[in-house]
């Protein structure tokens, strides 16, 4: 039978053959993908049993802001969207299990609510939680990793795993857990107490991004990993005068010089093109090797 035959038979799967997922990502960068979106932990599991065994490659996709795709991704894309009754943010326990496929917005306006102390790290980072714990997403408000307790996982063989969190699951934009062909299904996640505080500290933190990026382009975030707290990617690069540097429809933004904004049509190539230019520049000048933080999976 052939595998897009075997993918129907799943319940809970919607599959597309061919499917133009410019849109699934915020940088609008274009490509194409064989597309499954899964609404069920069952139905992954089988999927990846299924994968596994036909030997295809897969890759999740969550919000699509932290992800630069080629013009024809070759294998899977796999988005989730599992059930999740919002019921339970609106009432204030010490701890919660979530779902991968919730995005970060929800819990902030939990954050919001009830004034959830540390839940102000989730602030304007747009991501589902799953991507958000794989790349230990942060801002100056902190990192994710701090408030997860366990992650859920199925594994590469399509079996169900949890991992406990230790002080060493997580560093800078990186988790140390995640193995290749796992998937994160959902976590467990604290807050430190109430505070009144915490809705003024989102607000005028969401206000502070407004002013310093570009929030309303089509663009992937930050591009580079901050080289140290001392010195910031976006400030390096501005220093170089960088800023408005293009490559075809891409520009390094005039607002914030570590976004790339996504003017017209473009692609993978460009982007990777825009990319290396600006890292030889950084290690010619300051002799710094930059690092990528958005995630390139087909290299
Ligand atoms: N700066 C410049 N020129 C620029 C941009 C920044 O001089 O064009 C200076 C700023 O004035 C500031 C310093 O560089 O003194 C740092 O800038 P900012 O406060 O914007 O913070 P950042 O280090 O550039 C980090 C995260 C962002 C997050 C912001 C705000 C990284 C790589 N970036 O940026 O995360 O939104 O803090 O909390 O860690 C992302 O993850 O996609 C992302 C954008």
């Amino acid at each position: 039978m052939l595998l897009k035959e075997l993918i129907n038979k799943i319940p809970d799967i919607e599959f597309q053959e061919g499917a133009d997922i410019t849109k699934m990502t915020t940088f609008r960068l274009e490509s194409k993908a064989d597309l499954a979106i899964v609404k069920t932990t069952e139905a992954l599991s089988t999927l990846i049993k299924i994968l596994k065994q036909n030997k295809v490659h897969y890759l999740i996709l969550g919000m699509g802001a932290n992800q630069i795709l080629p013009q024809k991704v070759d294998g899977l894309i796999i988005n989730l969207k599992f059930n999740f009754d919002q019921n339970i943010l609106s009432e204030l326990h010490d701890e919660y299990v979530i779902p991968a496929s919730v995005t970060l917005n929800h819990l902030t306006s939990a954050a919001v609510r009830h004034g959830l102390s540390g839940w102000e790290v989730f602030t304007g980072i747009p991501a589902s939680l799953g991507g958000a714990i794989y790349m230990n997403a942060g801002t100056t408000l902190g990192e994710i990793g701090s408030l997860i307790k366990e992650v859920y996982l199925i594994d590469k063989f399509g079996e169900y795993k949890t991992h406990e969190v230790t002080e060493k699951s997580f560093s800078y934009r990186r988790n140390h857990f995640v193995e290749h062909g796992d998937v994160i299904i959902g976590a467990k996640i604290f807050h430190r107490g109430k505070d009144d505080q915490i809705p003024g500290k989102i607000k005028s933190y969401l206000e502070y991004r407004k002013t310093t990026q570009p929030l309303a382009t089509k663009n992937c975030g930050c591009v580079f990993k901050n080289p140290s707290k001392l010195y910031q990617a976006g400030r390096l690069i501005d220093q170089l005068g960088l800023k408005g540097f293009r490559n075809g429809g891409l520009q390094v933004s005039l607002k914030h010089a570590n976004f790339v904004e996504n003017q017209s049509n473009s692609n993978w190539d460009q982007f990777r093109d825009l990319t290396e230019a600006i890292k030889w520049q950084m290690n010619m000048f300051y002799g710094i090797e930059f690092e990528l933080e958005v995630k390139i999976p087909y290299h």
